[in-house]
């Protein structure tokens, strides 16, 4: 097995709120993404996402766990030691409109991060700004152009064009196609798609459905306040759901179908962070709680033979494959 690229460990950030108790946007992820790979991060809005893909990129310093990058702990790297990471990991941002600079042009916001780091490209900054553009599906005379001449999906290749300009090994898209008409989110998911064949890139993809991950990532991770409550490849995530809370994710995406389990409305908010529930977080909006889910926090482990990892306490049976094997095991 390849070492991965990102292995992060009870990744935990708590926001301190002046005349209240603590935030707990994260508490305890473990993530391990392989080179190449593209991991998806799942869950509903409130639960964690962009607090966790901005301590992958440091933008926000972690309040406990690790983050090793490419085999070097890089948890609370600061100044001059973060620079050469700077390059290495990039983000992609949730909002096309406010990320881009309005009084710029497209050629000077994708120019930025050389400038920035003291970077004169071979064939000069022009002409790599036009390679980017045109890399990401833009026209390469339109450098000159301001955000506002752009469409949403349009301002998401600047975006992208801007994170591709140091040549990044990591890209943290935090949900890249969310405020874009669902016309054209398939066209920005299909180029991050490319970009990750033909330059052989590593993403964390954060979504708040499974629609968007479906077609793009190779493992899934599941998130529920503040917590990873399911991980696993896509076909076991998406055909045989072991996690309810997941199992409602999918029942909420038509198309996916159901996991073969019957439709699931899921009812009620996410609870506030500053005092999630006891034992399983999930267990205020759980149909199966019992006792034990209020008392015992469920850990995720993987259960049964596969690589799926789920977080609870009374799980849904394996996919049929598996259980068929299982129950053959069994009886051997
Ligand atoms: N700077 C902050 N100060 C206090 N609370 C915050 C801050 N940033 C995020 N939060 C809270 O942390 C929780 C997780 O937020 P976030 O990571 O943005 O979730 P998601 O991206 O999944 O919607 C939310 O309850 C949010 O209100
Ligand atoms: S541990 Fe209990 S409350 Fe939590 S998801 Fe499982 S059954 Fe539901
Ligand atoms: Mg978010």
């Amino acid at each position: 097995m390849t070492s991965p690229l990102l292995k992060v460990e009870g990744l935990t950030k708590e926001f301190a709120v002046r005349g209240g108790p603590p935030v707990q946007a994260v508490s305890g992820v473990d993530l391990s993404v392989a080179p190449g790979e593209a991991v998806g991060l799942v869950g509903e809005s409130g639960c964690g996402k962009t607090t966790t893909g901005r301590m992958l990129v440091r933008l926000l310093e972690p309040t406990a766990g690790s983050i090793t990058f490419d085999g070097r702990d890089i948890t609370h790297l600061r100044g001059r030691a973060l620079r050469p990471l700077r390059r290495d990991i990039q983000i992609v941002f949730q909002d096309p409109y406010g990320s881009l600079n309005p009084r710029h042009t497209v050629g000077s916001i994708v120019a930025m991060p050389l400038e920035v780091n003291g970077i004169k490209p071979p064939g000069g900054t022009r002409r790599r700004v036009q390679e980017l553009l045109e890399l990401v599906g833009l026209n390469p005379e339109h450098y000159n152009r301001y955000p506002h001449e752009f469409s949403g999906g349009q301002r998401q290749r600047i975006g992208i064009a801007r994170a591709l300009a140091l040549n990044p090994r990591l890209i943290v898209a935090d949900e890249p196609v969310s405020a874009l008409d669902v016309s054209v989110q398939a066209q920005v998911v299909n180029l991050l798609r490319g970009l990750q064949r033909d330059l052989g890139l590593t993403f964390v993809l954060i979504a708040h459905d499974l629609a968007v991950v479906r077609h793009f990532c190779q493992r899934v991770a599941v998130m529920y306040l503040g917590k990873v409550v399911e991980s696993g490849d896509r076909e076991d995530i998406y055909a045989a759901p072991r996690h309810p809370y997941t199992r409602a994710l999918l029942s909420a995406v038509p198309e996916l179908g159901e996991g073969g389990q019957g439709r699931i409305r899921l009812t009620g908010e996410v609870p506030a962070p500053t005092d999630p529930p006891s034992g399983c977080r999930f267990r205020t909006r759980c149909w199966k709680a019992q006792e034990i889910c209020a008392s015992a926090e469920p850990e995720l482990v993987p259960r049964g033979g596969s690589r799926q990892a789920v977080a609870c306490h009374f799980p849904e049976p394996e996919s049929a494959h598996a259980e068929g094997e299982a129950a053959h095991g069994a009886a051997g």
